[in-house]
């Protein structure tokens, strides 16, 4: 067992420690520095197909789900396609209206999740363009899409997911660049952001590095019963997966919030010292989120900020920070999950959870 962790005390740690390398294997040969764009022949797609694309549909449950949040934002930012993200277990129950101008993308780490299968049934009986993002190489998703693009993360054994959720991200960017070329993006832009995704390993890298002091800020955060994240715009999908993982493995009761939504409700729940993790790196909307800040600040929280190295106005507004490498927002989402990861991790270690096996959970959900 020990050795099957690499010498990390649990299989979380070590996954979270394998991203620099997991990312990188998942980018692989995908990307096109020349064209600006990305190599993704799994599609299956001709020029033509692409072309006829109109919508992107995006479906999965749980962080696979949240990965197609922000897999949403990067079609419409980039490609300007209109998207959208279905929880995958009310798919077939409403009336999806999809046809063979949709691409959809289904997207889960093992592959089994029954109901995500479900939903690609339904869709591929309706005739849309199904593309699976699956981790699990032969797995029965993957086999019914019959297309798609493997994340090549590895096996991942914790339940909470990890390698799986930011190889998940850094492949919906690949094929949102793919679309993007098609559509508005120039070969300059594509450039960028080709290059941005290349270094996305290196982002995390840097992320990764500030473990040990993580750990130290994670004991301020530790007695709490309760915490809420909160993000704007791409970084919203951010704040719901960062809640997601505290709840998971810490117990602590965990909210991720728009932080707009949180004047709608949440404040009223905010006394001295209760956990505000604000996901406020350099992107649109930051200084929106700084003011949600202050007011939870007003309200005695203790205001825990994920924000941009070197963004001295914003750590102005925080008790803590962790800093993430300046780069294209949404590229930015990843660094940003692998600090909440740790913060996550790193609360349940001092509170002495079980971490590797959460109480009631499942690693992968075959039933519906
Ligand atoms: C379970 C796991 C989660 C995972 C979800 C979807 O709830 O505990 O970590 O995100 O299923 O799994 P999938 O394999 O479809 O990504």
């Amino acid at each position: 067992d020990a050795a099957e962790k690499g010498g990390y005390e649990h299989f979380m740690l070590k996954e979270i420690h394998e991203q620099p390398e997991s990312l990188a294997n998942a980018i692989r040969g995908r990307l096109d520095f020349n064209l600006g764009s990305s190599v993704l022949s799994g599609m299956g797609t001709s020029s033509r197909d692409l072309a006829e694309i109109n919508r992107v549909v995006l479906l999965g449950c749980g962080t696979s789900l949240h990965a197609g949040l922000v897999g949403e934002y990067a079609f419409e930012d980039l490609a300007d396609l209109h998207a959208e993200v279905h929880q995958a277990a009310e798919f077939r129950y409403r009336n999806p209206l999809i046809g063979r101008s949709d691409l959809v993308v289904a997207i889960s780490q093992s592959g089994e999740t029954a109901d995500t299968l479900a939903a690609v049934r339904e869709a591929n009986q309706k005739g849309a363009f199904v593309m699976g993002l699956c981790n699990v190489v032969g797995s029965t998703i993957a086999r019914e899409t019959g297309r798609g693009v493997y994340l090549h993360a590895g096996p991942e054994i914790s339940v909470a997911s990890t390698k799986a959720f930011t190889c998940q991200v850094a492949v919906l960017l690949m094929i949102a660049l793919k679309l993007a070329r098609g559509r508005r993006y120039s070969r300059e832009q594509g450039m960028h952001l080709a290059k941005q995704i290349d270094s996305i390993p290196e982002f995390v890298r840097a992320t990764i590095a500030q473990n040990e002091a993580i750990a130290e800020l994670a004991r301020h955060y530790a007695d709490n019963e309760h915490a809420f994240f909160i993000g704007r715009g791409c970084m919203y999908p951010v704040a719901l997966e960062g809640a997601l993982k505290l709840k998971e493995i810490s117990y602590i009761h965990a909210e991720g919030y728009h932080a707009a939504e949180l004047k709608h409700g949440p404040i009223a729940l905010l006394e001295e010292g209760t956990p505000v993790i604000a996901i406020a790196t350099d992107i649109p909307g930051k200084d929106k989120t700084l003011g949600n800040v202050e007011e939870c600040r007003a309200r005695g929280a203790r205001i825990l900020g994920v924000i941009t190295e070197g963004d001295e106005e914003a750590a102005a507004y925080m008790d803590d920070v962790i800093r993430v490498p300046a780069c294209d927002p949404l590229v930015s989402t990843i660094p940003a999950t692998v600090a909440l990861q740790l913060l996550a991790y790193h609360i349940a270690r001092i509170r002495g959870c079980e971490i590797d096996q959460p109480r009631n959970l499942a690693k992968s959900v075959t039933v519906e």
